[in-house]
């Protein structure tokens, strides 16, 4: 019996739907700090340089191998190049989301638990320079932050369950939307604040010195980690992209969106830091140490107004991690209901508790199991380094070998320009930059994350 397979409606549709797998905790939680470590304004143009130049074409190789093949990920693989090993570097692909969704699930607990408290009014009810610390108590404790993490997991199969159209193009059309005019909120806010003018020179005047070979290899590596690359969401995603859609166009619009957000989170967060004489490197926590702090004092006397502002703050960052996490979950589903015929629902679920159990264990790692320590780091930590610089590079790699070196060039001239149709004249240089520029830029990545 051949499947009928879902698509998504229209172009807003595709578009949403990718922007909200790329739009995450990946800029508005880490982008700012990252961001803070590297020195600011340069570090923001080497970002849009990786962006543009290396993240995007690997963008394009995923979307043309999704849409080529409409098939998960080790199913395209497959299906393109049948009878080879191929098909094995596309399952890597399907266990890296998974690992991913792990952790990043901890951190949208995280978001859970910090929008409830605005909610209730716990973050105004004790002096601001208790709120710093009210962090470090709350990630070691060994139940609230495993709580904040299942429901945060349960929203997420929730929502895949509902399936392409009903459940990832419907929120996701209703979220992006919402959450952009969320952070506008903020930035407007963080902009009114005595001394918030010292952040927006951080974030315009270029400090070059600073830029280490390690700043740029962060770039890359975030770059890949914002766009969602080289874990087969965007190639998932785009097996579920209409025929007559042009591809460039939807990943350009995924780019440029992207970018915006985090330039833009970059300008919410940023200001306050500085009008709160806070330091920029401050770390993952960043955010949720140092915001609702600002909200507190800066609202001190006018509970509501903080209250209101920091809750604003707190569901933006939640609807954008749900949108990543459910794009990580349904890599998974898709392969799971493709090639081993599993129902949606088992196939849903089954992932979602594997996912929370070592989430489990990475929310520990900040508490209990704090002692146990995997090639001398944390294992949230661990998981974290392993994947943003070695598995989505190494995904990303993985692509862009395939389209370019793999499949004929006509196959992939096809895709691109749709028969022909759309983006000839382009196509060249997207096909350049598949074949030679991407590849080269990971080695050159992999090599600095070696030896430096
Ligand atoms: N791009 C997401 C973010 O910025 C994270 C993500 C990584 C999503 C990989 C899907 C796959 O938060």
């Amino acid at each position: 019996m051949i499947k009928q397979r879902e698509n998504f409606g229209s172009r807003f549709a595709v578009i949403a739907a990718m922007a909200g797998s790329a739009v995450g905790l990946g800029n508005i939680w880490r982008f700012p700090f990252v961001l803070g470590e590297y020195g600011g304004a340069a570090f923001i143009l080497v970002y849009m340089m990786a962006s543009l130049v290396l993240a995007l074409p690997i963008f394009y190789a995923e979307s043309i191998i999704g849409r080529r093949s409409r098939c998960d990920t080790f199913g395209a693989m497959k299906k393109l190049a049948p009878g080879t090993a191929w098909r094995w570097a596309g399952l890597l692909t399907i266990v890296s989301p998974l690992l991913i969704l792990s952790y990043y699930s901890v951190v949208g607990g995280w978001s859970v638990e910090y929008l409830f408290k605005s909610l209730s009014f716990s973050f105004t009810e004790v002096p601001a320079e208790k709120i710093p610390d009210f962090f470090g108590r709350f990630i070691s404790s060994p139940w609230q932050p495993i709580f904040a993490h299942t429901a945060f997991m349960l929203i997420v199969a929730g929502i895949v369950l509902a399936g392409v159209s009903n459940g990832i193009e419907l929120f996701s059309k209703l979220a992006m939307p919402a959450l952009l005019v969320l952070i506008l909120v903020i930035v407007g806010y963080s902009l009114t604040l005595p001394g918030s003018m010292k952040g927006v020179e951080y974030l315009l005047k270029p400090d070059f010195s600073r830029l280490t070979p390690q700043a740029y290899a962060a770039a890359v590596g975030q770059a890949f980690f914002s766009l969602s690359l080289g874990v087969g969401t965007i190639l998932t995603y785009s097996s579920y992209v209409k025929k007559d859609e042009n591809l460039m166009v939807s990943g350009l619009g995924t780019a440029v969106s992207d970018l915006v957000f985090a330039v833009i989170s970059a300008f919410a967060v940023m200001p306050a830091v500085f009008a709160a004489g806070l330091q920029p490197g401050a770390g993952p926590g960043l955010v949720f140490e140092t915001l609702p702090y600002i909200f507190n004092k800066m609202g001190e006397g006018l509970p509501m107004l903080s209250t209101l502002i920091s809750s604003v703050f707190f569901a933006a960052i939640l609807a954008a991690a749900l949108t990543s996490a459910i794009s990580m979950l349904e890599v998974g589903v898709a392969f799971l209901t493709d090639e081993k015929g599993m129902k949606r629902r088992s196939a849903t679920l089954l992932l979602a508790f594997l996912c929370w159990v070592v989430g489990v264990l990475c929310s520990l790692s900040f508490g209990s199991l704090s002692r146990i320590k995997v090639l001398g780091l944390s294992f949230f930590d661990f998981l974290d380094h392993l994947c943003s610089d070695w598995l989505l590079p190494l995904g990303g790699l993985i692509f862009t070998l395939f389209v370019g070196w793999k499949m004929s060039k006509a196959d992939v001239r096809d895709e691109f320009t749709n028969g022909g149709t759309r983006n000839v004249r382009i196509f060249g240089a997207v096909y350049f930059l598949m074949r030679y520029v991407a590849p080269v830029g990971i080695v050159v990545i992999f090599l600095t994350n070696l030896f430096l």
